[in-house]
């Protein structure tokens, strides 16, 4: 599929989430929804938890203090934002950033799964254990995390959330350790 019908497609989805009202509880307390952005061909979609407030904000994911984490990773391996997918479980912020509800993620869980299918990355990173255990429950991120995983045909990277090496230098090491293994996808030819 060409680029700009994915992107097409991609905003489609958005505009579903908006009229079916999913999650009207979520969506009533935030400002914006923030569906996700990037390239819409890339092999790699980062998704995180769920929106924080500078996200809410701007309806952009993952702009705020953890974003900048991600850049920071992006950028030791030689990527830009604009070369990956970015995007969370929950579209909507939770009020006061709460963790995430099972049924909130169930809720958005359909639409991620079309925007996986419009995009089709060759690696799907999941950030953290609420985004890691959403594809696969009975993973423990301390154990698995920088250990690519299968699920459903794609490869499946689980890391810790980049917000943890907001406050823990030994695990923004970590996390630039486990980042070379999305280094080595994105090599990789599509
Ligand atoms: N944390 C997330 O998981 N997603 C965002 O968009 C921002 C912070």
């Amino acid at each position: 599929m060409a680029k700009a019908d994915k992107q097409a497609q991609l905003d489609q989805i958005a505009a579903e989430i908006r009229s079916k009202n999913v999650c009207p509880d979520l969506a009533k307390t935030a400002n914006d929804l923030v569906f996700g952005e990037g390239n819409p061909d890339a092999k790699i979609i980062f998704i995180g938890e769920a929106p924080g407030k500078q996200e809410d904000l701007t309806g952009r994911p993952f702009i705020g203090p953890a974003g900048k984490v991600l850049d920071q990773l992006l950028e030791s391996i030689g990527l830009k934002r604009e070369d990956v997918y970015i995007t969370s479980i929950l579209k909507y912020r939770p009020p006061d950033n709460r963790d995430p509800r099972p049924d909130e993620k169930a809720a958005f869980w359909p639409y991620l799964s079309a925007q996986l299918e419009v995009i089709a990355p060759q690696l799907i990173v999941a950030l953290g254990r609420h985004a890691a255990n959403c594809f696969l429950p009975e993973l423990q991120i301390s154990k698995a995390h920088g250990v690519p995983q299968q699920w459903e045909g794609y490869t499946l990277l689980p890391l810790y959330h980049p917000a943890v090496a907001l406050y823990n230098g030994s695990m923004r090491q970590t996390l630039l350790h486990d980042f070379q293994q999305v280094a080595t996808f994105a090599k990789k030819d599509k």
